[in-house]
């Protein structure tokens, strides 16, 4: 088996990596589109019901509201929300022997991801980059500095991360998933981190939050913020959180 770097999987990571100057460069690929909607217009179509019931349901209205939110209330998120959607991502829920399970399914119970948290505007917290450790259920603190104009322009000068209470960073540690599982751990990661996303969008629901994923972004430049190397760890994901304005009737 081929060490990491000489890897599919971290080639085409590679090779995926935006940066400033071949960003000015790129071009649509020359792959043909498909319609969004598959369609089997000669299958027997049976119409599925909306009336389902589930007891005390609070996730549909969960998922029904979640909207990527671009614009956020300047009002401070509470420590304890951040808690919950932390916890929500990564917390640690279950043991079984010496395997400890998180919120989110990871793939051969490896959790190759690492969380980094921007903080901006939370109560209590001074604004900078931490570490969420998930063992401890804490946070370690990187810098003191608020890095929000850094990262939203690391991420390809997206303005509106700006004005989100906290920007969360998901990073790959590679050989976690790979040293067992080959290129395919490169799948596996990539999966682990859409679940992990997915949960705090609907953490952030949950407390009259809403977030925008972001997959745009330098990545050597959100790893140099984070102090990863970009080869044992990277970044594959992010994520700006912050208060929905409240509606004014
Ligand atoms: C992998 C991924 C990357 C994304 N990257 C960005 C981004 O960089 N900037 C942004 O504004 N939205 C980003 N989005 C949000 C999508 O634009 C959004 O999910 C889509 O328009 C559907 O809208 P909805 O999330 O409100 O349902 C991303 C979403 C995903 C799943």
């Amino acid at each position: 088996m081929p060490e990491l770097k000489e890897t599919n999987g971290f080639q085409y990571l590679e090779n995926s990596r935006f940066d400033r100057i071949s960003i000015q460069n790129r071009h649509r690929p020359a792959i043909a589109e498909v319609e969004t909607f598959k369609r089997y217009p000669h299958a027997v179509k049976i119409p599925l019901p909306r009336t389902w019931t589930l007891e005390e349901d609070q996730l549909t209205p969960l998922l029904q509201n979640r909207r990527s939110l671009r614009k956020y209330s300047t009002e401070p998120l509470s420590l304890e929300h951040l808690a919950f959607m932390l916890w929500a991502s990564q917390g640690i829920t279950g043991q079984a022997g010496r395997y400890l399970f998180r919120a989110t399914p990871s793939a051969g119970a490896l959790y190759p991801v690492e969380t980094y948290i921007s903080v901006h505007s939370i109560q209590g917290l001074a604004a900078g980059l931490y570490h969420f450790d998930v063992e401890h259920f804490a946070l370690d603190r990187l810098t003191e500095q608020d890095k929000a104009h850094n990262v939203a322009q690391a991420c390809l000068d997206q303005k509106f991360m700006v004005q989100a209470a906290v920007v969360f960073l998901w990073s790959g540690v590679f050989r976690r998933a790979m040293s067992k599982y080959g290129d395919r751990g490169m799948r596996y990661i990539l999966l682990d981190a859409g679940h992990i996303c997915q949960s705090v969008m609907i953490a952030a629901e949950a407390v009259g939050c809403g977030g925008c994923p972001v997959g745009a972004f330098y990545d050597n430049e959100i790893n140099q913020l984070l102090q990863i190397d970009g080869d044992e760890e990277s970044i594959l994901y992010a994520a700006s959180v912050g208060r929905k304005f409240l509606k004014v009737n």
